[in-house]
């Protein structure tokens, strides 16, 4: 438990710098907000909503400049300092953007007890670009829910709200000109609009991804003379053939349109174009196509991706704006682009090293569903090598070892490393956790978006040297329990629906959903994948594959196994296992119950081993073994006894 001296200690992400802070916290009184010079609305508006509900006391507040007419942007000034003493807490800040924040750690503050005379923090972020990408493509996220995660968002200081708009599976921006694209659920204009100018309040920007030439399925099927080969309907995830063909001008007019629609909704400097897994077999195939490849003097389609995005590039400059581009978008005469690293280490210095700056993204997927260790411990500016040999270490790691095939496939991705030579020019602008949504929809996405968002927020905000992983899981637990962020209620709800009694959804906690993209390409696909193919092979879910067994309501990482694992308790969970596992699992996945069978043996297995009625070697070996996948299940306990009796002494 925190005490009230320290509720400096509860913060996250970490501030700057903290003095002051073991003072014990005193009592303030309703909270006043006071302006020197003018008020700016949006930081009265957002410390209204959040302050007037604690005693923080006078709140003197001091902007240097307001301007509460424009967006955030990219080198918005973020920084603002909190001064106590007994009379008034000082909000200093340069710019509105700083102030907001002031105010969100001030909240945290007086939520974790209150503040003491003479606590003073200063605080800024390491990067400018602290995002999270979201597809709301492949399932589409209700509006309501996109304004909670801005909500979300600012809590943890993220600044970038990425929306993946476009995909094969369908197209969520409801443009005006082109209504056929537009599938039945999406957002129209003017709600992108109205959801812009409420992150835009938080100092949170939008940056709509159209995704182009590639995964474009959806499109052809309403224009397929935007393609050079036939399309069919698909309700598969995976790699698909289908990409705009750009030997076509009628092509670069749908662009030129559909961007300019985009530009009015979004009022960013970058526009995300995608880029990514463009497959090269429609362009192969075409006569057409291969005479423009050589009309052109292109060297191949690699070369004709980098022409087509050369247009693009010129289409949006057109309208005041840069583009953003997938990794795949790496060629050495490539346009002025910013590259969001994804696949792997080596893509980030390719990009500097063509002086383009990057977006890191590759350690930061959440849809891999690791634990947000694993994240938190990949610096966006880490050396390659450094970065490399973490990446390598994934595979040793005991919740990793299950898919460490598929870490091995990921290789590949190193083809063309540069090292990097001298300083670059171009820089590491910041990073974007990804959540790509196969396996999320609406009502999954809260157990998805918030158990590891905070470790990624952190990595972005905090300094390189705050990076104890213990540290950050405490503070989490904190955070955690903020409405905006917290999981609990719903997720309980979401359990008991299926059925489940209180202490099934106790137990079921235990569990988690298998890594990487194991649950979503299953065992065929997963085979396929690492000997080199792709599609079509057989995977269990599609679009239409409803998300609502246990596994999708599990969070990735579970958070309730880490305190529980001690002498005292290992009876009472045995126990409790056993209670749940005697109840009736009607309509429930075999594999949780194989799943807690084994948890509940460990269990066993470890208080034998610790009271000396079993060799602990032995103990530990049928561990190890017994912590594998049961179906798409992990018995998320096991590793936290194996840790605990090997410590035991
Ligand atoms: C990606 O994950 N295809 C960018």
């Amino acid at each position: 438990m925190i005490s009230p001296q320290n509720t400096a200690a509860t913060l996250l992400p970490k501030p700057f710098r903290v003095v002051g802070q073991d003072a014990p916290a005193q009592s303030r009184g309703a909270t006043k907000i006071i302006w020197v010079g003018d008020a700016d609305a949006r930081t009265e508006a957002y410390a209204v909503s959040i302050l007037s509900k604690l005693p923080c006391g006078s709140v003197v507040i001091q902007i240097a400049l307001i301007d509460d007419v424009s967006a955030p942007q990219e080198d918005m000034d973020e920084a603002y300092e909190l001064g106590v003493t007994a009379e008034q807490i000082l909000l200093k800040a340069h710019s509105t953007w700083g102030a907001l924040h002031g105010i969100t750690t001030l909240r945290q503050l007086m939520s974790a007890g209150g503040v003491s005379d003479g606590l003073h923090i200063t605080d800024s972020p390491r990067f400018s670009w602290r995002g999270c990408m979201l597809d709301v493509t492949r399932h589409f996220i209700p509006l309501a829910q996109l304004y909670q995660v801005v909500d979300g968002l600012q809590l943890l200081k993220l600044n970038v709200l990425h929306l993946h708009l476009s995909d094969d599976q369908g197209f969520r921006f409801g443009s005006r000109i082109w209504p056929k694209l537009v599938s039945e659920e999406h957002y129209t204009m003017e709600q992108l609009s109205e959801l812009v100018a409420y992150a835009a309040d938080r100092g949170i920007r939008l940056i709509p991804e159209l995704d182009v030439p590639g995964h474009v399925t959806h499109w052809l099927l309403a224009y397929p003379q935007w393609g050079s080969e036939e399309v069919y309907a698909s309700q598969r995830f995976g790699v698909h053939p289908g990409c705009l063909d750009p030997t076509r001008e009628e092509v670069y007019a749908a662009l030129s349109s559909l961007f300019a629609e985009i530009a009015e909704v979004f009022p960013d400097q970058y526009v995300h174009v995608g880029g990514d897994e463009v497959n090269p077999k429609w362009w192969q195939r075409s006569a057409a196509v291969q005479a423009f490849i050589v009309e052109h003097g292109l060297a191949d389609e690699r070369g004709l991706q980098n022409y087509f995005l050369h247009c693009v590039q010129q289409i949006l400059a057109s309208l005041g704006r840069q583009i953003i581009g997938w990794d795949e978008v790496l060629h050495e005469q490539m346009p002025e682009c910013v590259v969001q690293n994804w696949r792997g280490a080596t893509t980030r210095d390719r990009a500097l090293a063509v002086a383009r700056s990057c977006i890191v993204s590759a350690p930061y997927y959440l849809d891999l569903h690791f634990p947000a260790d694993i994240h938190y411990q990949f610096d966006p500016e880490a050396s390659q090598q450094s970065w490399l040999a973490m990446e390598n270490a994934l595979a040793e790691d005991r919740r990793l070892r299950h898919i460490a095939p598929a870490l091995s496939w990921t290789h590949q991705w190193r083809a063309g490393a540069i090292e990097l030579e001298h300083e670059p020019v171009a820089n590491v602008l910041g990073g974007e956790a990804c959540l790509w949504a196969e396996l999320v929809d609406g009502p999954t996405l809260p157990m998805r978006l918030w158990s590891r968002l905070p470790a990624i927020a952190e990595r972005l905000w905090s300094s390189a040297d705050c990076h104890d992983s213990e540290d950050f899981y405490r503070r989490l637990l904190t955070l955690l329990e903020f409405p905006e962020l917290s999981w609990d209620a719903h997720q309980n709800q979401c359990l008991q629906d299926l059925g489940l009694s209180a202490i099934q959804i106790e137990v079921v906690r235990w569990l988690e959903p298998t890594k990487w993209y194991s649950r979503l390409l299953g065992a065929q696909a997963m085979q396929a994948r690492l000997q080199g193919s792709e599609m079509p092979q057989a995977r269990p879910y599609q679009v239409h594959t409803p998300l609502n067994r246990v596994v999708d309501f599990l969070a990735p990482e579970s958070l309730s196994v880490r305190n529980l694992v001690r002498e005292e308790n290992l009876q009472e969970l045995t126990e409790k296992c056993d209670r749940a596992l005697a109840q009736l699992w009607s309509g429930v996945d075999g594999e949780v119950v194989t799943a807690l069978t084994a948890t509940r043996d460990a269990l066993q297995l470890t208080q034998d081993a610790s009271a000396g009625r079993r060799a602990k070697d032995q103990v530990l070996s049928v561990l190890e073994e017994r912590y594998q996948p049961y179906g798409e299940y992990l018995p998320a306990l096991i590793p936290h006894l194996i840790d605990w009796l090997t410590e035991a002494g």
